[in-house]
């Protein structure tokens, strides 16, 4: 059935393909900046939701967010770079809401330092590769085991402006690039695997949104304006501007796309 609630091509109302009820959702870096918004949109829309950081403290307040609309949740400590906790992860996601529909892979980290390649320590490029990369493929290879079972689901992988283009114009951003190209790519595999299988896997490529992520570089007045300048729209996103285009790749309104990145920058990469 191509439309909730109706044959094929017949809609009774636009706005139902959009509505997750008795869905159940996974965000990972859920405590904070984006991770708070889809966690967020998820429950607006209907579903409950597992709320997974490796901060645990702020899981929990994601957590207490979504029962605050009405929903279930669950707040899971979770480090992504774990095998062992991201299989505990879904496993607990599971057994507390009935089962799992939506994976937000989202936690990321940046880089440490802003540092060209020839100075570049490679206990940073560890790091980031962790988080970044190992972490997208261990929670897609787990939120996968569920899903295959069932035939259907939605992954959405948060890469970023980054893993379509270079940086450095703007801050040299070494591994979180490298990881979040291959972030890109990933999907497009994983779209092609699952593609007969009811399962669509997106990248969301974001630009500039308020975040703890983004703060260091917001924070700094000339680096503000330089961003400001960079985007054609001339202002750095709110993170609730996030919610629109996730809950777009999260709900039926997307079951026709798959292996795509959907690029929310300001106009950026229009340029
Ligand atoms: N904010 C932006 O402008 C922007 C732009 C492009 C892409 N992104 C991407 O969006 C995602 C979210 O970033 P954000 O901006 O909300 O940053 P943020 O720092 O506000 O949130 C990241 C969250 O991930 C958690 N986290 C970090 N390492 C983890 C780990 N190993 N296991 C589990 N959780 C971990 C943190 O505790 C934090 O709650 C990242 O993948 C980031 O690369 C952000």
């Amino acid at each position: 059935m191509l439309w909730p609630g109706g044959s094929e091509g017949a809609v009774s109302d636009p706005m139902d393909l959009f509505r997750l009820d008795g869905k159940v959702a996974l965000v990972t870096g859920a405590g904070s900046g984006l991770g708070r918004q889809f966690s967020e949109v998820m429950a607006e829309a209907g579903a409950d939701v597992a709320c997974a950081d490796i901060d645990a403290e702020s899981a929990r307040a994601t957590a207490a967010a979504v029962e605050g609309l009405g929903r279930r949740a669950v707040a899971i400590r979770c480090d992504v770079t774990a095998e062992a906790e991201v299989e505990a992860m879904v496993a607990r996601t599971v057994q507390a809401l009935g089962g799992l529909d939506i994976l937000f892979n989202n936690a990321g980290i940046a880089d440490p330092e802003a540092l060209l390649l020839h100075e570049y320590p490679t206990a940073n490029w560890r790091a980031v590769l962790d988080v970044d990369l190992d972490g997208v493929f261990f929670c897609a290879r787990e939120a996968l085991k569920v899903m295959a079972g069932q035939q259907s689901g939605k992954i959405i992988n948060i890469a970023s402006i980054w893993g379509l283009a270079g940086s450095s114009s703007l801050f040299p951003a070494l591994a979180y690039n490298a990881a979040k190209g291959a972030v890109i790519n990933l999907t497009r595999e994983l779209g092609l695997e699952y593609a007969t299988r009811g399962i669509q896997v997106n990248a969301l490529c974001p630009g500039f949104y308020q975040s703890n992520l983004s703060r260091g570089a917001i924070d700094d007045p000339q680096v503000r304006g330089a961003i400001n300048a960079f985007v054609p729209m001339g202002r750095i996103a709110e993170a609730a501007e996030i919610k629109g285009p996730a809950l777009f790749l999260a709900s039926a309104a997307s079951d026709y796309m798959t292996g795509q990145t959907l690029v929310t920058d300001g106009g950026c990469l229009a340029k």
